[in-house]
């Protein structure tokens, strides 16, 4: 008995030993090789041997400034001492009319309007048609799904190429001017200061251990490149989906007014309160409620339904118009909630 006790209690010590060296051996790795969370995502991979976009800004263009081109996405011109000025680019719109700036999704490795209306509530950001510019540059492709489906020639040049997809914004959605070189570098230049973080990224501890430990140069580079990759979005998708059916027999929807509130107040008020980019002004009177509940479920052009799966048609140049929410952007039963919420808002 005494003997197997002692046996016992010699080997519980050699374990005990083991798993504090083991610790102590894991924890001195750790330090050696803390993963810096505000690196760059482009900076990081490149340092791992893999180049994952190649539309970095050319300095060599005269005048490229990202104040310019961050006053260019957020105003729309710039005029700052001792700098070029930036005449206004569009007479309708700037770009965050329909982009955010931020980050807009928890997880950056699919995209769930439902997750991002609770994600941009809690961060006071609208909720919009349009994919946020933050990370853009991380983006292999531009206007996908059904942009390249449905606008196929127009969207050709911007598919692969970054300067072309924002100069094709510029004059297409934003209804401006053609974006002269600097400018668009400067708006590129901006973005490269809103590129993905690796704290953007959704990393498990483990997932983490493995990049630092490829960064600090101690192997396992493809599996953390494929770590990296795996943890955000190359390119925006988006389906443009049909409004529901609205005969009675399919029609079977139950809204949540709380979320079509959020609906209201964080995406269409965006650009319809006080009349801030259309002529029609959605506020928060029972007269406005009313108007869109009446003409919810007719074939009509201020159709919540209509006006949000179809948006409105612009003539090049001449006016604005509202840019459709594809199914990426607004799920049906979101639109569903802000049904609600304009029923119950009605008289
Ligand atoms: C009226 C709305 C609107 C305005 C204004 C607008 N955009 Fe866009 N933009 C869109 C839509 C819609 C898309 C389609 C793809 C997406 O973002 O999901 C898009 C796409 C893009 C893309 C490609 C994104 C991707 O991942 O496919 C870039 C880059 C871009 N816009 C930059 C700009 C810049 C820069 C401006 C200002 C000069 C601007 N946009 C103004 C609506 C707008
Ligand atoms: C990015 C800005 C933007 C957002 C966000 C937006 N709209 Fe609009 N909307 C417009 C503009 C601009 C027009 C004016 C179009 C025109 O002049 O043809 C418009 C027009 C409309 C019209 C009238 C359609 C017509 O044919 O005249 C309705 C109804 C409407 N919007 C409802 C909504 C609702 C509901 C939401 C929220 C789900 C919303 N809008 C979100 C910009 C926006």
């Amino acid at each position: 008995m005494m003997y197997l006790n002692a046996k016992l209690t010699y080997r519980v010590f050699i374990g005990i030993f083991i798993l504090a060296a083991a610790f102590m051996f894991q924890s001195a790795s750790d330090s050696s090789a803390p993963l810096d969370k505000d690196a760059k995502l482009y900076k990081t991979l490149a340092q791992l041997g893999y180049r994952s976009v190649d539309h970095l800004t050319d300095l060599t263009v005269e005048g490229t400034s990202a104040l310019i081109g961050e006053d260019i996405v957020k105003y729309g011109f710039s005029e700052r001492e001792g700098k070029q000025k930036v005449k206004r680019q569009s007479r309708h719109f700037v770009c965050v009319s329909c982009h955010n700036v931020e980050r807009e999704d928890p997880d950056l490795s699919v995209t769930d309007p439902e997750a991002r209306l609770a994600y941009v509530t809690k961060k006071g950001l609208p909720f919009l048609q349009a994919t946020s510019l933050y990370g853009a540059v991380n983006r292999k492709e531009f206007y996908n799904g059904d942009y390249e489906k449905k606008y196929g020639e127009l969207v050709e040049p911007a598919r692969h190429d970054i300067r072309e997809a924002i100069q094709l914004c510029a004059t297409e959605c934003a209804q401006g001017r053609t974006l002269k070189d600097w400018e668009l570098e400067s708006i590129l230049a901006y973005l490269w200061t809103i590129d993905l973080k690796l704290s953007d990224l959704n990393m498990t501890g483990a997932e983490e251990e493995t990049v630092a430990s490829a960064v600090a140069g101690e192997g396992k580079e493809i599996d953390a490149i494929q770590i990296l990759e795996s943890k955000y979005l190359k390119n925006s998708p988006a389906q443009f989906i049909e409004p529901p059916a609205r005969d009675k027999k399919n029609y079977n929807w139950i809204g949540d007014p709380k979320n079509g509130r959020l609906v209201y107040e964080n995406s269409c008020q965006h650009c319809h309160y006080q009349n801030k980019y259309s002529y029609l002004n959605l506020d928060d009177s029972s007269l406005t409620f009313d108007f869109l509940n009446n003409k919810a479920d007719k074939y009509s052009r201020y159709s919540i339904y209509q006006v949000i799966r179809y948006g409105t048609y612009s003539m090049h140049g001449k006016s604005s118009y509202m840019p459709r929410y594809p199914k990426e952007k607004m799920s049906d039963q979101q639109m569903e909630d802000l049904r609600a919420y304009i029923e119950l808002m009605a008289d």
